[in-house]
Order: structure tokens, then C-alpha cells, then sequence
């Protein structure tokens, strides 16, 4: 087993000035991975030399990879505070007093006395089952309501009060969620987190989000390329299967998943691969610590931009709502919001 050094990966500032290591390890096994497999990989990052895990409570294995944090800090492998741990509050747990719950959940089964990031999952109080069909819709799904959500985040700062997350996050936002919300935050975000590849750069959002000293973390970031038969639309593009991705990799003499993870970091943000295998995710976090990207070759990925979306949110639409556009405020409006 090879150790990447983490002094050697590079780091971002958050604005209360915590680090923040610019890999991170997704933890969404999906139908491609138990939550046994995804346990054994969170272990094998960890002595590989990831300090940075992306979990979540619907992600249905937070147990399982606490024991293995709990591992690590009692056996002295690694320190609680030399580690960047996330979770997010999922969409069934943002009335009143549930996100306490949510947290102080998360807590014990990550065995953790504290979080390093705390997320709203989705904007949205939308629950559905996992694994259910993307044509499923909840009844009581709801559209966007900046009241709702505020709601929801005044439970998040209380979190930061009372110790229990260093920051808050929100993740699955757009330009006019966000402007409408940012002014009324007491604790601002620290992060976002959002879909971002080489064929789905969401720029407009990226530059606006940089502009508010928020640092950006991009989910799906190699393109997501085992996502179920049920989440693929016919007009996906599959990202690294890309002539400029393949020309760039084959110069390099490295997988197309490693220019794709090189270029996130390099562009500015935080790219959460997820793998579990010792092989791939020993790379994803090596190649940022070596032969980087050419300027030319940064240029040429840019022009890949194709407003490729793969997460697209279908189960989340409330009855009336046309089609999953409906959840992404595409006309820039917030024209389907509720405005109680
Ligand atoms: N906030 C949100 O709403 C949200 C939504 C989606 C995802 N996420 C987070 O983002 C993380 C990443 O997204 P994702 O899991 O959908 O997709 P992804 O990281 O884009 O792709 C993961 C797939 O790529 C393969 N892979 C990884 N490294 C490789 C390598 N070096 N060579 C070849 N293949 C490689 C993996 O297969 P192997 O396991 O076989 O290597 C895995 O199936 C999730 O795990 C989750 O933590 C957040």
C-alpha cells in the first residue's frame, strides 16, 4: 500500500480559516457498492493518506465507517483534528427540531463529538425511499420556499453555536436559491457543494459562489460512471469518454479519471471521488500531487462545458411540476418558488 504524504495534497482556507484537504472521499456506494465495501475502502483511504470523507446519512452507512474513524483514532493512526469529515441533513429531517436529531444521529454513528461540515442535502423538505424509480413522486413534495429553508438553516447555525459542526454547508443550490438566501444567513456557508465535471462546469454559479469567499466542492466529479441504469437519460454525456479527456490522458500516460481530477483541483474547487478500490482511489488523490495540467490543456477542458447534468433530481418534484428543469430554476427566476 502506497501513502500519499497529506501535507503534499493541496489544501483550501475556508473563511474561518480551517484547511480543508482539495480531495476528498465520496461515500455514495449506491447499488454499486455495500456499505461492508465502502467501510473497507474509508480504511484503506485513510492509511493511504485521505483526511477528507464525504458522508451522508442517506448514503445508509454512516455506522459502518464510524467504526473505522473510531479505529483510527484510538489505534493513533491519525488524529480527530488532522481529519475533514462531512455529513448533510437529509431531506426527511428539516421540521422543527429534526435537524438537531439528524446531527446528533450522524454523531453517533460516525462516533464523532463533532463535525468538521455539516450540509442541507437539498433545498427541499422532498423525501423518497432509496432505490425508488425516478417516475416515483411523494405527494407531499413541496417547491423551493425561501421561508422553509431558512427555517431549516437557522436549525444549521444553531448546530455551529452549540459545537457540534465547525461549518455548514448547502449543496444542490442555484444562482437564484442562493442569492435570495445568502443575505439572510447569520452563520454563511462555508462550502457548497454541487455536480461538477468537465461536461457540467455550472460556471455563472461557480464565479458567484467564489465571489462570496465560499469554497466550492464538486460532487460526480469523473461523471459518476457506474450511476444506476435508473438515473441515465438518453442525452447523458458520458464525460471522460471525450476526445479532449482521452488526448490529455493519453500525454499524460494516465487514466482519463485522473485528468478530470487534476483539472478540478487546478480550477479552484474540491473534487470528492469515490472509488473502492485500493488501485483507484491510491491515484485520484496521488495525481494532484504531480505532473499538473498545462495551461493549454486547462483551456481545452474548459471548452467541454455541454450542461451535462446526471444528478437530475426527478424523485424531488412536487406534484404540478412539469419536468426535473422545474427543480433548477433554469429561466434564472424563482418564478415556481412557493412565496409564503
Ligand atoms: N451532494 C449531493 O447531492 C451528492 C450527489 C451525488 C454524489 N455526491 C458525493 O460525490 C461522490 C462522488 O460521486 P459519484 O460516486 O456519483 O461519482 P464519481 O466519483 O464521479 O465516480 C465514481 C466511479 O468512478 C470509478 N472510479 C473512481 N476512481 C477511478 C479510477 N482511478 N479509475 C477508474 N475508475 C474509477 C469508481 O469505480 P470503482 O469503485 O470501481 O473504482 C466509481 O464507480 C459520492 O460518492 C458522494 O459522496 C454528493
Amino acid at each position: 500500500m502506497e501513502f500519499i504524504d497529506p501535507a503534499k495534497v493541496p489544501q483550501r482556507t475556508l473563511y474561518t480559516g480551517a484547511k480543508m484537504p482539495a480531495v476528498g472521499m465520496g461515500t455514495f456506494g449506491s447499488d454499486h457498492a455495500t456499505a461492508e465495501q465502502v467501510r473497507d475502502a474509508v480504511r484503506g483511504a485513510i492509511k493511504v493518506g485521505y483526511r477528507h470523507f464525504d458522508c451522508a446519512a442517506c448514503y445508509g452507512n454512516e455506522d459502518q465507517i464510524g467504526e473505522v474513524f473510531q479505529e483510527a483514532f484510538q489505534s493513533g493512526e491519525v488524529k480527530r483534528e488532522d481529519m475533514f469529515i462531512v455529513s448533510k441533513v437529509w431531506n426527511d429531517m428539516h421540521g422543527k427540531g429534526d435537524v438537531l436529531v439528524a446531527c446528533a444521529r450522524t454523531l453517533r454513528d460516525l462516533q464523532l463529538d463533532y463535525l468538521d461540515m455539516y450540509y442541507v442535502h437539498w433545498p427541499f423538505p422532498n423525501y423518497h425511499p432509496p432505490k425508488c424509480d425516478v417516475t416515483e413522486r411523494n405527494p407531499d413534495s413541496k417547491p423551493f420556499s425561501v421561508k422553509r429553508f431558512m427555517a431549516t438553516w437557522r436549525q444549521m447555525e444553531r448546530l455551529v453555536d452549540m459545537g457540534l459542526t465547525k461549518h455548514i454547508g448547502m449543496s444542490n443550490m442555484t444562482l437564484p436559491k442562493l442569492k435570495a438566501v445568502l443575505p439572510l444567513c447569520r452563520i454563511k456557508p462555508a462550502c457548497i457543494e454541487m455536480e461538477l465535471h468537465p461536461c457540467f462546469q455550472q460556471q455563472e454559479l461557480y464565479d458567484y459562489i467564489k465571489s462570496q469567499g465560499i469554497e466550492i466542492v464538486g460532487f460526480c466529479p469523473l461523471g459518476s460512471p457506474d450511476r444506476p441504469e435508473r438515473d441515465r437519460t438518453p442525452e447523458d454525456v458520458a464525460d471522460l469518454q471525450q476526445p479532449v479527456i482521452r488526448k490529455i490522458a493519453e500525454a499524460h500516460g494516465v487514466h482519463p479519471v485522473l485528468i478530470a481530477i487534476k483539472w478540478a483541483v487546478q480550477k479552484g474547487h474540491t473534487p470528492i471521488p469515490f472509488s473502492i478500490k485500493e488501485k483507484n482511489y491510491t491515484s485520484n488523490l496521488k495525481c494532484v500531487t504531480e505532473d499538473p495540467l498545462t495551461d493549454e490543456e486547462m483551456e481545452e477542458i474548459k471548452g467541454m462545458e455541454c450542461n451535462n447534468r446526471l444528478v437530475k433530481g426527478q424523485v424531488f418534484l412536487w406534484p404540478g411540476a412539469t419536468d426535473w428543469r422545474d427543480l433548477w430554476d433554469e429561466d434564472g427566476t424563482d418564478a415556481l418558488w412557493d412565496k409564503d
